[in-house]
């Protein structure tokens, strides 16, 4: 049998069950927020409910566990998932920083154990697109680029004042850097590795947050090229955006017009590809058979612990940069 226990019913918890659903033959959850856990045991495919993920695997080992908590508590709860041998899936950012992953990333390839952190927007079919053309050598050698990404932190959740939910608070892993970390996934996904990060991260706008509202960040990347981001939880209209400058032209994916556009020195036009918000969404189920397909049918998982270390130390040289005021080297070991 299949099973499977999704740690934190949240936001993005409920999306996985659903997702999960169709995969798995049995889904219990972890939900610490008793009014939450006996609402999402109503409204969802879920077996059983637990307070705490210690109290899930004391009579039951569970093939798989993903924790959707808050980034505070994705370490200490992988651990104990992986040495009561369950294969994971860990909601993104990985953690807190770092610190731990490393030992955890051995444990798991010496185990045999199958880890895959979302960063879920690989999996869009666009981003795909965006990939092969920067690939194919169509913009030339690329050169630079610049990253939107920012949105209005209480339109998020609708159902709960902002103030109290996870991402206000910097010591639960709140905050535009870690979530919009999304962006520097996507980045070393299309352009390679990061060497060297400048950033300036605060909270400049009104919010109540403890957790930085603004995150500006320079990336330089193995291959000399270099990235502008600027992530940010104050925007009222919403953008998501890549632009790659190259030697021989232009690229643009955009997360929320849903198009790749691509421009070309030779033609001097722009070609647009247009897609739409179902082809974005598809992201979630095409996540959940990746990673059921990691466990069941033996695939490789396309960002597993080791992966996401990277996309991790950039985060953590940009408070560092932030901190010190100076560039500062990726370093991966924790
Ligand atoms: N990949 C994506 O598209 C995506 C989208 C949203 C959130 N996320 C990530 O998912 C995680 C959760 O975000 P969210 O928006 O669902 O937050 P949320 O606050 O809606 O849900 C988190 C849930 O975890 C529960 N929780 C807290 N501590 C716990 C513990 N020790 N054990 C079990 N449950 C615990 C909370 O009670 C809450 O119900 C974060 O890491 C976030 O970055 C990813």
């Amino acid at each position: 049998m299949n099973t499977l226990c999704v740690v934190g019913a949240g936001s993005i918890g409920r999306r996985h069950i659903e997702n999960f659903s169709e995969l798995f033959d049995r889904i219990d959850i972890v939900e610490p927020n008793a009014e939450r856990a006996a609402e999402v045991l109503k409204s969802h495919p879920v077996n059983s409910a637990f307070a705490s993920f210690e109290e899930a695997i004391a009579d039951t080992s569970y093939q798989a566990v993903a924790i959707c908590a808050p980034p505070h508590v994705h370490l200490p709860i992988a651990e104990l998932a992986a040495r009561s041998g369950s294969h994971l899936f860990i909601e993104k950012p990985l953690g807190m920083n770092v610190s731990g992953w490393n030992d955890l990333a051995l444990y798991c390839e010496e185990k045999g154990i199958v880890s895959y952190v979302a960063y879920c927007h690989r999996h869009i079919p666009y981003t795909e697109v965006l990939k092969s053309i920067v690939q194919s050598g169509a913009i030339g050698r690329v050169i630079h680029g610049n990253m939107r990404w920012g949105s209005y932190l209480p339109d998020w959740h609708p159902w709960e004042d902002y103030r109290t939910f996870y991402m206000a608070k910097r010591e639960e892993g709140g905050g535009a850097l870690m979530d919009e970390s999304h962006g520097i996934d996507i980045a070393r996904y299309i352009l390679g590795e990061v060497t060297e990060v400048f950033a300036i991260v605060d909270t400049i706008s009104d919010l109540e947050i403890s957790s930085d509202d603004t995150a500006f960040l320079t990336l330089r990347f193995e291959n000399r090229s270099v990235l502008q981001i600027n992530f940010d939880l104050s925007s009222r209209c919403p953008r998501v955006s890549l632009e790659i400058i190259g030697t021989e032209g232009t690229v643009i994916w955009d997360r929320i017009a849903h198009e790749v556009r691509v421009f070309s020195a030779s033609t001097k036009e722009w070609e647009e590809r247009k897609y739409s918000k179902d082809d974005l969404m598809a992201m979630y189920p095409n996540q959940a058979r990746h990673f059921y397909n990691c466990i069941v049918n033996g695939d490789k998982s396309i960002i597993d612990i080791r992966d996401a270390i990277k996309t991790q130390a950039v985060i953590d040289a940009g408070f560092e940069s932030s901190a010190s005021g100076k560039l500062i080297s990726v370093r991966s070991q924790g």
